[in-house]
């Protein structure tokens, strides 16, 4: 099982959090019209089905429901799970919530997505070979994948680990471990193993001039990935 069970319990202490935008998951609230808009700029989610995997507390996946995607949200955290479902239901939204784990739910289903996101999962899973592979085996052809997580190098180490759960307190401290970090290259280098075509590798930096995060070349810490699954 691709399951790091030290990470679900970690996210199931701060899972009734979720929806409180100045708790621990602040920083995410903060990101996320960017990382709402670095999918809409790409791709109409309006009619097509999206798995969000690795879903939370459901603030990407109910942002997506209400542009008219057909959303399940899939995330290995009951707690967070319970909170997704609530808060759906609460903001009168169609959300397909389960708390199960990618190859779990490959292995009970057979539908496959016109696009998959994976936004902050990666660096929390035990082998993120395998869970590229089983993005591959739920995505169909043609289908779109958008992905963000934190690079491996000394700058990341400094800014996205010691200063944002030590110093700065944007994140729970524990959140996350460096040598889960992946770097660009080793996520491009398995994707178009899968056959998939790398359209686009975007850094997010925090500009203090407009105080909010942007999109920047500079990838070295935060990077969003978006790639196109070919035909074979
Ligand atoms: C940092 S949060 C990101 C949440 C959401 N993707 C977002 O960006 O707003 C990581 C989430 O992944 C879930 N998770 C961690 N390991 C998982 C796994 N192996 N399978 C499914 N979910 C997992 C956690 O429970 C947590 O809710």
């Amino acid at each position: 099982m691709n399951l790091d069970k030290e990470e679900i319990l970690n996210f199931e202490t701060h899972a009734h959090e979720w929806w409180n935008d100045r708790g621990p998951y602040k920083i995410l609230h903060k990101l996320n019209p960017l990382r709402l808009k670095f999918i809409t700029d790409r791709i109409t989610l309006d009619g097509i089905t999206v798995l969000d995997i690795g879903c939370g507390g459901g603030l990407l996946a109910e942002e997506m429901a209400k542009k008219g995607a057909s959303v399940t949200g899939i995330d290995a955290s009951k707690k967070t799970i319970s909170v997704a479902k609530k808060h759906a239901q609460e903001s009168k939204l169609k959300i397909d919530y389960q708390c199960i784990t990618l190859n779990e739910y490959i292995e009970k289903t057979r539908k496959k997505f016109d696009c998959v996101i994976c936004y902050e999962l990666i660096e929390h899973v035990p082998d993120p070979q395998k869970l590229l592979e089983d993005i591959n085996i739920i995505s169909k052809n043609n289908s779109t994948l958008f992905l963000s997580t934190i690079n491996r190098n000394i700058q990341s180490f400094i800014f996205a680990k010691i200063l944002a759960e030590y110093f700065l307190k944007i994140i729970p401290k524990g959140t996350h471990k460096y040598e889960k970090f992946v770097k660009p290259s080793e996520l491009s280098e398995t994707l178009e193993g899968l056959s998939y075509n790398i359209e686009e590798i975007t850094g997010m930096i925090f500009n203090p001039l407009i105080f909010d995060f942007e999109l920047s070349s500079f990838t070295n810490i935060n990077y969003f990935l978006y790639a196109k699954k070919n035909k074979k």
